[in-house]
């Protein structure tokens, strides 16, 4: 029987255990010119010894005219990855990671459309040729990557941003081969992959954070979708609409967005990240242990303690993250109450 240290591969990519940082932007550190800041770089090289197995990058804009003052415009917290100088932090990153046997995808995401942010811009607005140059956007980000020596990219799906709103009827009111029923939707997506497959090779994996739709049967056809279309890995993570209300059996000790994954696992052969509120180690472990998933990301317990992992095998339960209302990552992750503790302690949290 597997559990969350147990090795996996993926193509030609092997990972050391089923443990996955999810992508998270650090809103307080900032970038410049989409290169990551001093203060950035140390928060994600800090991560390179602690037996990770995927680490996820926060959304990287793959284009450099975006509006980043918007809510959704500044969703990539101002990284980036669509310059040729972008390769030096990306590579610099691939490299501590691998020395340490972890792997490193980045997140590649387009700011400036929020299917539920009234500054959105419109995607029924983008003509055929807006659209086919977001695509070779898309396709030079992972280039890049490939370039850096990165294991893969994840192209961000979901939580109601540029990817979700094409894939989604909601958002998706398009009246040529970009819109209509779901092949239609996905054929943006479908030509991004098609376009970054054309340069992967068997070591590059293209992986998708997929947003939920209206219901399981829906989920399970974009699922499925993607599949053919030829993604490698599966993150499933909420969508368009924003909330839904799925009847979770009684025993049941996630919550629906971890259900939903599981779900979707059963109906595919690509592997499946699940994600959301798994808060501890030995929570996780039990999902890979049942074969709910094969991979279980966490977001903000590692935001609360880097040492999260190490942490946690001394004792299975610990949970670092105290779970406020507003999580102060998405503002300053130094006011984080886990943070200021330590301060105070003067003990370390990297
Ligand atoms: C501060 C912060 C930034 C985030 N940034 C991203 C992001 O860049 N891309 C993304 O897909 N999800 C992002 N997320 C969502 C996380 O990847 C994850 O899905 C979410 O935190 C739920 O997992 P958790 O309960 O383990 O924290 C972010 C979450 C937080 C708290
Ligand atoms: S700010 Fe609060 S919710 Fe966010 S990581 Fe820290 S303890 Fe958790």
């Amino acid at each position: 029987m597997s559990n969350i240290f147990s090795s996996f591969q993926v193509k030609n990519v092997s990972f050391s255990n089923r443990i996955v940082m999810a992508p998270l932007v650090r809103f307080g550190l900032p970038s410049y010119e989409g290169s990551m800041g001093e203060k950035l770089m140390n928060d994600y090289l800090s991560r390179a010894d602690k037996k990770i197995g995927l680490i996820i990058s926060q959304a990287l804009s793959v284009s450099s005219d975006c509006n980043t003052s918007s809510k959704a415009g500044g969703t990539s917290g101002g990284a980036g990855v669509y310059s040729d100088q972008h390769v030096g932090y990306l590579s610099e990153l691939a490299e501590a990671y691998h020395k340490n046997g972890t792997v490193f995808f980045a997140q590649l995401a387009l700011p400036g459309f929020g299917f539920y942010d009234d500054n959105s811009r419109d995607i029924n607005k983008l003509t055929k040729k807006d659209l086919i140059k977001i695509r070779d956007e898309f396709i030079r980000g992972a280039e890049i990557c490939k370039r850096a020596g990165l294991d893969g990219i994840e192209l961000h799906g979901a939580h109601s941003f540029f990817l979700n709103m094409m894939a989604s009827e909601h958002s998706n009111k398009r009246q040529d081969s970009y819109g209509g029923d779901l092949d239609g939707r996905l054929s943006l997506v479908k030509e991004i992959t098609e376009g970054i497959k054309s340069f992967a090779g068997d070591s590059f994996i293209v992986s998708y954070r997929m947003g939920w739709g209206d219901s399981l049967d829906a989920d399970v056809k974009i699922a499925q979708k993607l599949e053919d279309i030829g993604i490698d890995m599966l993150h499933v993570s909420t969508g368009i609409p924003g909330e839904r209300k799925l009847e979770l059996p009684s025993d049941f000790q996630y919550n629906e967005i971890v259900y939903t994954g599981g779900y979707v696992k059963k109906h595919v052969k690509i592997p499946v990240i699940c994600v959301n509120n798994i808060k501890t180690l030995g929570r996780g472990n039990a999902l890979i242990e049942n074969n709910y998933c094969d991979f279980v990301a966490y977001g903000k317990p590692f935001l609360a303690d880097a040492r999260f992992i190490e942490r946690s095998l001394k004792d299975s339960n610990y949970k670092p993250c105290f779970e406020c209302r507003d999580c102060k990552w998405f503002t300053d992750g130094e006011k984080c109450p886990v943070q200021l503790k330590a301060k105070v302690k003067g003990s370390s949290l990297h």
